[in-house]
């Protein structure tokens, strides 16, 4: 099985290296490639997950497709990839795609059902999330009445910092503040519509938009970075469900509770993991594409 943690191209630095993805620089398009890296607790650990970046390429073009109606995003091809990258097929093939290179907006699009996380974290404290207003005496991990839009900072290092809807029109300006705010809802919504029925809760999701000049010379709003994907999304088991309390984590439970279980002190480097862990892992990942794409990742 192959497992690509970091990918190195002789004479082809990456411009970029997230926690998950190398991007390549070329011309008005990027290489972006999907690693088989694994965060947890904002750490990338030394351990890859086979098949983890294919997974979250491949949903992300699923994604992408069904929900094309909605707004344009920046896929232009998973199969075929500049000429300078031919050494390296194997490596790419998969978890790569090439893409419109726009300029991405400096807020992270964060859409909530539910309340969870960072989300929980405010409403404790000060009754709201972001600002909103939300009724009394909701529990953790509670369906709230209706999807709200949740921006956050993109923090170049660290967490990102949640910010209220004006923060966010101050940044970007308002009416492009409006149309995001309404694109993700929607996206969330037609997403969660596709998951219910499948058994799948959607609680949160997080969207990356980018601008893009068409041939008019007039910027247009670009869905960009990944989509509903178990890194960007929290997805959990319906069936399973049981507010009042967390959530078991649909894709990163066995590493928490390894990383728990072995109390690292949750800063870096992050420790080895074990092949159940590992494989463990893998599965959920693998098990998030079956049940959402319809079909077992090849
Ligand atoms: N079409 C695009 N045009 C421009 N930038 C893009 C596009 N698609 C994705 N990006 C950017 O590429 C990066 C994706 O890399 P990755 O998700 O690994 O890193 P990150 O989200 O910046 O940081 P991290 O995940 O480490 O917190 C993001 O910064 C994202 O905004
Ligand atoms: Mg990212």
């Amino acid at each position: 099985m192959r497992v690509v943690r970091e990918t190195n191209f002789a004479g082809i630095p990456p411009a970029a290296r997230g926690k998950v993805r190398d991007i390549y620089d070329v011309g008005d398009k990027l290489l972006i490639v999907a690693s088989d890296r694994l965060s947890a607790f904002d750490v990338v650990l030394p351990t890859g997950i086979p098949d983890k970046g294919r997974v979250l390429t491949q949903l992300s073009l699923f994604w992408f497709n069904l929900l094309r109606g909605v707004i344009p995003n920046h896929v232009l091809s998973a199969t075929e990839f500049p000429a300078e990258f031919d050494g390296y097929r194997e490596d790419l093939a998969g978890r790569s795609m090439v893409v419109r290179k726009t300029r991405p907006l400096p807020i992270e699009c964060v859409v909530r059902g539910y309340v969870s996380g960072s989300g929980w974290k405010d409403y404790r404290a000060t009754g709201k999330i972001c600002g909103i207003a939300l009724p009394p005496s909701l529990r953790e991990s509670d369906r709230l009445p209706e999807p709200i839009f949740t921006p956050a900072t993109k923090a170049t290092s660290g967490h990102d910092e949640n910010i209220s809807f004006e923060q966010a029109a101050a940044l970007i300006g308002r009416e492009l503040a409006e149309r995001v705010r309404s694109v993700s809802i929607d996206l969330y919504q037609r997403a969660t519509k596709y998951a219910g029925p499948r058994g799948i809760l959607l609680a949160d999701t997080k969207f990356e938009f980018g601008l893009l000049k068409n041939v008019a010379g007039v910027d247009e709003l670009i869905w960009i970075d990944e989509a509903l994907t178990p890194d960007s999304s929290r997805f959990w088991h319906a069936a399973q469900y049981k507010p009042g309390g967390p959530q078991p984590s649909f894709d990163k439970q066995f590493v928490r509770d390894y990383l728990e279980r072995i109390q690292w002190p949750k800063t870096p480097p992050g420790p080895d993991l074990p092949p159940d862990v590992v494989a463990a892992t893998r599965a959920k990942y693998r098990e998030a594409y079956r049940i959402l794409v319809g079909h077992a990742l090849d």
